[in-house]
């Protein structure tokens, strides 16, 4: 049974109350928190940076994870594993050498993760399967919360999932844009096992616990968190 992880992505909490938001989803059930690390560069946004990583830290000891948007990656990596980073994810499309900041990654005791856009196909992260604690695949292009989720992404999440078990089983396959009740369960069929959200949890209309709770629920039954 794959284990399944949920990581609500913070870009869309309310950052006046960020530790009364982290409570919400982290006495709901969340494993993981994750933060969007833009750079106005490699996506046309501008995010959070190092110091809500630190802030997320004091707040919460769930598993931060931080997945960075930002060109030639390797030159911020040592400030966000000192920030509190547990998982730091890198795009392929970021960098001419993956390998080397996963490995960068890795020395500075953090997982490592490796990101792809929706035009870069399955193939592009193969080689560098052993060293990726998780794969990301994004779902929407990445820069903006609320988009609507890409199905053409589905047949890349499984097509990874077959090379993931057939060489690097443990390797946690995440999901990364427009995740909500009806997506999730065709994301969870395609293979992954980490699911991201941000607007279907802070911005649902009862609250981000009601939001975490639908997308727990729109799980198959056989998906029980391990
Ligand atoms: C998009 C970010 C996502 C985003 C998800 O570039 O990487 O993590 O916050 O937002 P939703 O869940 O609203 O699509
Ligand atoms: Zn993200």
């Amino acid at each position: 049974m794959r284990p399944v992880r949920f990581s609500p992505s913070i870009l869309a909490a309310d950052l006046t109350r960020l530790g009364e938001a982290i409570a919400a989803v982290t006495a709901q059930g969340a494993e993981w928190l994750h933060v969007d690390v833009m750079d106005g560069h490699f996506v046309p946004n501008l995010t959070l940076g190092t110091a809500i990583v630190a802030a997320a830290r004091r707040a919460t000891d769930r598993f931060l994870d931080v997945h960075l948007m930002v060109e030639r990656p390797e030159r911020l990596l040592p400030a966000f594993a000192q920030a509190g980073a547990d998982l730091l994810t890198v795009h392929v499309e970021a960098t001419p050498h993956i390998h080397r900041a996963l490995q960068q990654i890795h020395d500075l005791g953090c997982q490592a993760g490796v990101a792809l856009n929706p035009g870069t196909p399955a193939e592009a992260v193969f080689p560098v399967l052993p060293l990726a604690d998780v794969v990301l695949v994004m779902s929407v292009n990445p820069g903006f919360s609320g988009q609507a989720f890409l199905p053409e992404v589905l047949p890349k999440v499984r097509r990874l999932r077959q090379q993931i078990d057939a060489v690097h089983p443990q390797t946690m396959l995440e999901i990364d844009g427009g995740i909500n009740p009806q997506t999730l369960p065709l994301a969870w069929e395609a293979g992954a096992n980490v699911f991201v959200a941000a607007s279907a949890i802070f911005r649902h209309p009862q609250g981000p616990a009601a939001g975490l709770a639908a997308l727990q629920q729109a799980l198959p039954p056989a998906a029980a968190p391990a």
